[in-house]
């Protein structure tokens, strides 16, 4: 584990890098599953993609065999696309009724996702904010990243302070979640609703799941390139309790550590 805080001492911005995917995987489900087991009314931030699709089938599989109690757990999901009703099978709705939600015994109750059919969008918006408020704010924020740097889809030049809102989603992001929509008729929506980064900034841990030698140029840039609006994710350098969890694919464009950071004890 490697400390890459601003700051190179704060013990707090910590990366990880795995061998595999699978790897990253199995370390992140772990920290779920310890924070859902010392903490059953934990309130969590939850991602989609396909960085997440093992992450959450680890995690399914640890509930089942330490048999934890998901039943108090609260979710906040980072984004959902305008548009699509909650049983289209393309809606974040339904990847995570899929891949976590149901296998996972979670509460329908505790779950949320933004409403991206909802008539008052912005309305809508505010009151997904409101909620997360309500429920005392987000202990863990699971996070992915974008090819072009977003998080959630907060998409490059989003304000750093953005709460809740409704986005024009890039071409290059579009592109590249077309991959999901391969089968069907519908094409990938061109608008979303994602928590904001001000929104995601709130959450008092984050954890950041990048792999594939995919991510490795985005990933290189965000964690070492200068902080900008252009690359949103830049802005969890800001943050105060970030865990990058990467594998070596992802990590493969990285400078040397020890130039940047300081080795910390996990
Ligand atoms: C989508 C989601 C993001 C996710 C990103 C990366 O755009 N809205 O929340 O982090 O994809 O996804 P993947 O893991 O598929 O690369």
């Amino acid at each position: 584990m490697t400390d890459v805080g601003e700051s190179p001492g704060s013990a707090s911005r910590h990366l990880v890098i795995l061998p595999t995917g699978e790897d990253v995987a199995k370390y992140v489900a772990r920290l779920l599953a310890d924070a859902i087991r010392v903490q059953p009314a934990v309130c969590l931030g939850l991602a989609t993609g396909g960085s997440m699709v093992p992450v959450y089938r680890r995690l399914v599989g640890l509930i089942r065999s330490k048999r934890l109690d998901t039943s108090f757990v609260t979710t906040f999901n980072l984004d959902e696309y305008v548009g699509l009703p909650g049983h289209h099978p393309q809606s974040y709705h339904a990847y995570m009724r899929q891949h976590l939600f149901e296998p996972g015994g979670f509460s329908a109750s505790r779950t949320h996702i933004p409403d991206g059919m909802a008539e008052d969008l912005p309305a809508a918006c505010e009151a997904y904010d409101a909620d997360i408020r309500q429920a005392g704010g987000i202990e863990l924020q699971l996070l992915g990243l974008g090819p072009n740097g977003h998080i959630g889809f907060n998409e490059p030049g989003t304000a750093a302070e953005a709460l809740t809102h409704v986005v024009d989603l890039t071409q290059e992001t579009r592109r590249a979640n077309a991959r999901f929509f391969r089968t069907g008729d519908t094409p990938v929506p061109h608008r979303a609703i994602t928590m904001g980064l001000g929104t995601i900034m709130e959450a008092r841990r984050i954890v950041v799941v990048v792999t594939g030698r995919a991510k490795a140029a985005i990933l290189a840039h965000v964690l070492t390139g200068e902080p900008s609006s252009r690359y949103p994710a830049t802005i969890l350098r800001r943050h105060g309790h970030v865990l990058w969890c990467v594998d070596r694919s992802a990590a493969s464009n990285l400078p040397p550590l020890e130039a940047h950071c300081t080795p910390s004890p996990p």
